[in-house]
């Protein structure tokens, strides 16, 4: 459920209508609602109780400031991927101690960095990078609690390119190679090997590939154990689906929680989770304008002022995105669209032959299911002005990211002496 809804044919946020930010702010906009932020958060988190798991928020899902800030009031902890990432989450109070360190390419410095920090756990993805960090580790003088990510053979996810875990993806180490991996570790005076790391994919919409991953990991544990080797956590990583509209719901935060308590029932060990999408998915939106209509014998192209920089789903997952007019329509029929952005490629598409609403130039439209991995992989090709950001709570809203516009682009540039 989300707070997107018409109220006297008007699309709102909350009480806002998006169309008086549109006003406000100019399109495109991404806009985000803090009530959905909130209840997906504790939708999931409450679906474990009474065990109190750690809910970290996949940071590159939504990494907008306000948004880290909202869930980490609201408890929640921070999965992240780069140095960047960790000092978004420290920024926006979201403490050391819930936040995990992921990634396959961290640099030294990047190691060094969460090591001082003192982040909750580094999920360590090679037998290379374990060295670089007891390295780092006795140079600091620190002894960070790792976690091992087990690659399980398990593909799953709502496209190839967000599949994570199967065998020959870049991800993790195989089973056998996990569990050496984390016998060293925790031989390693340097290191604390508190557990093992999944995470198979995104936007997966069945429990059995995610069933066959936690089984491996109870596996591996039991045999850790079997051996005298201690661990006390693991991580389930993220990838839990959404429903995007036109797809059958996936299963319930409820249902993948049953599932993930069965697995792991009567095992005496801390779990977290890494979810981006199902928190911030349907918490946001993409405002677009329509710019014009351009007549073609087989059907007419909605020209919109929003691209595949503001919004690339579309271009490069096939991804489906709802379509919603912010004045909601009466009965009158639908006309079919492709619905194109500005910008000077054919990959700049968001979808052909979409059934809408009758729509004229000026008219405003919402790109649903925006809150993640919208803004986050927005760019300013084309020399487009870098989207801005909107967060609305109840009746108020606030600009998060304002826009970022030509002047602030060409300020970072220089001309040499020579031209
Ligand atoms: N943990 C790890 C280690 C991950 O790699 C990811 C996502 C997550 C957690 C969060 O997964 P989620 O709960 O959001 O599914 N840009 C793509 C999605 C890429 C996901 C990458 N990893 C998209 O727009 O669909």
């Amino acid at each position: 459920m989300n707070h997107f809804d018409y109220r006297d044919g008007e699309l709102c946020c909350e009480d806002v209508r998006l169309a008086e930010i549109a006003e406000a702010v100019g399109t495109p906009v991404y806009i985000y609602s803090t009530a959905t932020l909130e209840r997906h958060y504790h939708v999931f988190k409450s679906a474990f109780a009474p065990l109190d798991v750690l809910v970290a928020f996949a940071v590159k899902a939504n990494a907008n400031i306000a948004v880290l800030a909202t869930l980490a009031r609201n408890g929640a902890g921070a999965d992240t991927v780069s140095a960047g990432e960790i000092e978004r989450a420290l920024r926006a109070g979201v403490p050391p101690e819930r936040i995990i360190f992921s990634g396959v390419g961290k640099t030294e410095d990047e190691l060094a960095f969460a090591v001082r920090t003192g982040v909750h756990q580094i999920n360590v993805e090679s037998i290379a990078e374990l060295e670089t960090l007891s390295r780092c580790a006795a140079a600091l003088n620190a002894k960070p609690a790792i976690a091992i990510r087990v690659n399980p053979d398990v593909g799953a996810g709502g496209h190839e390119k967000i599949s994570t875990g199967k065998g020959d993806a870049k991800f993790g180490v195989s089973i056998d190679q996990a569990l050496a991996l984390y016998k060293r570790a925790h031989a390693d005076p340097r290191l604390a090997a508190k557990g093992l790391a999944v995470h198979i994919g995104s936007q997966i919409k069945d429990l059995a590939p995610l069933e066959a991953a936690f089984k491996a990991l109870r596996r591996m544990a039991e045999q850790l154990r079997s051996e005298d080797v201690g661990i006390e956590r693991l991580d389930l990583g993220g990838g839990l689906g959404v429903p995007y509209f036109h797809e059958p719901d996936p299963p319930s935060p409820a249902a993948y929680a049953a599932m993930v308590n069965r697995v792991f029932e009567g095992m005496d060990i801390s779990l977290a989770f890494e979810p981006g999408r199902m928190i911030a998915g349907n918490a946001g939106v993409l405002l677009s304008r329509v710019i014009r209509l351009q007549e073609r014998p087989s059907r007419p192209i909605l020209v919109l002022d929003a691209g595949m920089n503001d919004l690339i789903r579309p271009a490069i997952y096939d991804a489906y995105h709802d379509i919603k007019p912010l004045k909601q329509a009466q009965s009158a029929p639908l006309q079919s669209y492709d619905v194109v952005g500005p910008i000077c490629e054919t990959g700049d598409t968001f979808t052909r032959n979409r059934a809408l609403p009758s729509l004229e130039p000026g008219d405003l439209v919402a790109f649903m299911t925006a809150g993640a991995y919208g803004a986050v992989m927005a760019s300013t090709y084309n020399a487009r002005a870098l989207v801005p950001e909107v967060l609305v709570r109840g009746d108020e809203y606030e600009i998060v990211r304002r826009r970022w516009t030509l002047e602030d682009q060409l300020a970072l540039e220089r001309t040499p002496d020579w031209l």
